[in-house]
């Protein structure tokens, strides 16, 4: 299969393309805010299957479904929570997944065949434009190969996609860079089940209580049940295995520096790059810049596929505001191998 690139700034006609392709059943890698997304008609089954297809993704995994107006919601959900209205208002658009009761329409191959749905309004114009001009809900999982490091550029879906997709849309980078803040209203209080661009201090200011699943801090075994299923399954992950170092970002560079040989490659803050001569050094931002941190992260984890590294030695932010989504993303790519120091 051809993929072709759609933008919308060189072609007047990409959207109505791209949105005649969902309504005929066919998978779009669409640009949102958080990360790229595998597009497809959440309402029909068939076109559902082909986003498992094309990112070899675990049947049981729930997709994510995207409208374009708040209001849209109600055909996806027999029973929006007061909390559901109060989060949309204070967070949508943006990068916010809302987990509610799932109504009939929605396929079990849509929700991983559990009886909730994940809804989310994203922030990104296109992304909305396109969900309108296709006039249905729009089911997407994160635009990459299952396993892989997210999307943030249109490039970085072609380069997992090609030739399994018909069409890519090019939205520019992302400006949020890590996925969407996934929160469940379907139990007695609040969960917070992924981590992402809304922080949880924010969450918390909308719903007072907020529990963090105890999938966020720990390694998940394969065998054990858990409310996010993607929760369970290897992440984010280069080619070469990623060890994270947690401390006082000196105190980190300093253990990167004793451990490091000429095949390690170094994911650090800017300000210590220099730190680390004569090694395969990708910086993903300031340490005081978490916004930076996010955007880049998985740019700068894809980064060194391109090159000889057999090991990556990384630094992260501690768990403060957009860091504990930094974080979550750093170690799982790292399956939760990691050293405090
Ligand atoms: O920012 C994002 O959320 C991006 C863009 C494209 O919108 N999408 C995304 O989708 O990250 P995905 O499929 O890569 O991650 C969705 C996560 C998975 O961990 C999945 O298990 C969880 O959300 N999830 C989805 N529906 C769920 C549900 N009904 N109950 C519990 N977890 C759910
Ligand atoms: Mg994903």
């Amino acid at each position: 299969m051809e993929t072709k690139l759609l933008d919308p700034a060189l072609d007047p006609t990409a959207l109505a393309q791209a949105a005649a392709l969902l309504r005929a059943g066919e998978v779009v890698g669409i640009p949102t805010e958080t990360v790229y997304g595998l597009g497809a008609n959440a309402l029909d089954e068939d076109a559902v299957g082909k986003i498992f297809a094309a990112k070899g993704r675990p049947q049981d995994n729930p997709l994510i479904v995207h409208i374009a107006d708040f209001d849209a919601i109600y055909a996806l959900s027999p029973a929006v929570p007061d909390a559901a209205r109060a989060l949309a208002e204070r967070f949508w658009p943006g990068p916010l997944t809302i987990i509610v009761p799932k109504s009939d329409r929605v396929p079990a191959a849509t929700s991983g065949g559990l009886d909730t749905v994940g809804v989310r309004l994203p922030a990104h114009p296109i992304a909305r434009e396109l969900i309108r001009l296709a006039g249905v809900p729009i089911a997407a999982p994160s635009a990459n190969t299952s396993g892989r490091p997210s999307t943030t550029t249109a490039q970085h879906v072609l380069r997992d996609l090609t030739g399994k997709i018909p069409a890519v849309v090019e939205g520019g980078a992302c400006t949020v860079g890590v996925e969407s803040t996934v929160v469940s209203l379907a139990g007695d209080t609040p969960r917070l089940l992924r981590p992402g661009g809304v922080t949880l201090e924010q969450l918390r200011e909308v719903l007072g209580e907020v529990v963090v699943d105890r999938a966020l801090r720990e390694a998940i075994d394969d065998s054990e049940k858990v409310s996010a299923p993607g929760m369970k399954y290897r992440h984010y992950a280069p080619k070469a295995p990623v060890t994270v170092v947690r401390g006082a970002p000196d105190a980190t560079a300093a253990y990167i520096r004793a451990h490091a040989d000429a095949h390690t490659g170094v994911l650090c803050f800017d300000e210590y790059a220099e730190q680390f001569h004569g090694l395969t050094v990708e910086t993903f931002g300031s340490a005081h810049d978490l916004s930076a941190q996010a955007q880049r992260v998985f740019d700068r984890l894809r980064a060194f596929d391109d090159t000889a590294v057999t090991a990556i030695l990384a630094q992260c932010p501690d768990d403060t505001g957009l860091g504990l989504a930094v974080a979550n993303r750093i170690k799982k790519a790292a399956g939760f191998h990691i050293v405090e120091v």
